[in-house]
């Protein structure tokens, strides 16, 4: 049987056969008869599907458990003279039980009296230019998206800045209290509102930043510093301790602020959604390349299924209202852009845990500024 197949591959003409058998490295070669079954299949399957070549050999290929049917299709338009050459893309299972994507191209075939004898597909695989070209077409929608949100953010500035100066001049206006009240509430809806386009405006075009060299440590006690009010309101204590002689990193110091402030919201949040008071531990430290800041929380921690996705944007677990799925791309992106990084995981105790990591600037010794424990609340 094997002899068999073998002698319909040796009918093909040796011009062919010489064209077909040295065509690039990377291409696998299948030639299958007019009873559908590989006559000959290059070695080159090994390195492709992980097959030996016997393993197909006197195969029918419409048996359809190792590769889709677009590559019967293929064969049988261009058996037929439907088309006289023809490609498709179809998947292929790897031995190891993974699916590729893989290009086939097929011609026909003629034996040495120049009688029909099958088709020659040379094949190759395609995985990863597949793979990127996705990645391409989702970079690209996200750009898209960004530019859309840009202009939306814009024309809402407008009208939620008459909202914002007409209610404060109808408070000024001898209002009742009752209206005084509503009016209170209609400003401190719409200054959530401007803060959500402020977010969106940054997503979509971030600031020019002004970088500087900076002292991590004292940026975030600053940014502790300034939401100390809300914290003590939430019945959470800070403990923060930061390495004395902390090396200096280059950023935008606002930027920073934000990314630091995105994180403390997130563990407050969390907290008061677990329980009604709680701490979040902030660390600062150093290694060799970076410095690094942790904050942890005990709220109730993230799960595992969702960890994957917290830094894209517009993910949020929050009811609607609450989250707008920003805040940590933000992060991501403000560190990405100083060299830096950020990760987040589950605490070992329960809780959540934050890691913002920025290299240390060149030419970096200690800043001259503090860095030592100040505890903070
Ligand atoms: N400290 C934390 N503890 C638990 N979950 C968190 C914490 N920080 C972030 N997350 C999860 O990551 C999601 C995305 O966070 P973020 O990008 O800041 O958007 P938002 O806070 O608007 O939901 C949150 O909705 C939440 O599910
Ligand atoms: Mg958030």
């Amino acid at each position: 049987m094997l002899r068999e197949q073998y002698g319909t591959a040796r009918a093909i003409s040796s011009a062919t056969r010489a064209r077909w058998w040295t065509s690039p490295k990377s291409d696998l070669i299948l030639a299958v008869d007019l009873e559908e079954r590989y006559s000959f299949v290059s070695s080159r399957i090994r390195d492709l599907l992980g097959y030996r070549p016997e393993d197909l050999l006197g195969n029918k290929i419409d048996d359809l458990k190792d590769h889709s049917s677009e590559l019967v299709t293929l064969y049988r338009d261009v058996v037929s003279g439907k088309q006289l050459f023809a490609a498709c893309e179809y998947g292929a299972r790897h031995h190891d039980g993974s699916w590729r994507t893989m290009r086939a191209s097929a011609s026909r075939l003629f034996d040495a009296k120049g009688n029909l004898s099958g088709a020659i597909i040379s094949v190759r695989d395609i995985s990863i230019e597949k793979k990127l070209e996705q990645q391409i077409i989702q970079s690209e929608r996200m750009a898209a998206m960004g530019q859309m949100i840009g202009g939306f953010a814009h024309e809402l500035n407008n009208p939620l800045t008459a909202i914002l100066g007409v209610s404060e001049l109808l408070q000024d206006e001898g209002a009742s209290e009752a209206t005084k009240k509503q009016l209170s509430m209609l400003q401190q809806q719409a200054r959530r509102a401007a803060e959500i386009v402020q977010n969106l405006m940054y997503f979509s075009r971030p600031p020019a930043p002004g970088k500087s060299r900076l002292n991590l440590g004292e940026l975030v006690d600053r940014t502790l510093h300034l939401h100390a009010y809300s914290l003590r309101k939430s019945n959470i204590t800070v403990d923060f301790l930061s390495e004395s002689g902390l090396p200096p990193v280059v950023g935008d110091p606002h930027q920073l602020m934000q990314v630091f402030l995105n994180l403390i919201l997130n563990a407050e949040q969390a907290i008061r959604e677990a329980r009604d008071r709680g701490t979040i531990r902030v660390r600062l430290g150093h290694t060799d390349d970076s410095v690094w800041a942790t904050f942890q929380d005990d709220g109730p921690g993230i799960a595992p299924e969702i960890l994957p996705n917290i830094f894209d944007p517009f993910y949020t677990t929050k009811r609607p209202g609450r989250g707008t799925g920003l805040g940590l791309s933000i992060c991501k992106a403000v560190l990405k852009e100083y060299e830096g990084n950020i990760e987040g995981a589950s605490a070992p105790g329960g809780g959540a845990v934050f890691t913002v990591m920025l290299p240390i600037a060149s030419g970096g010794t200690a800043v001259a500024a503090e860095g030592t424990a100040t505890p903070s609340s």
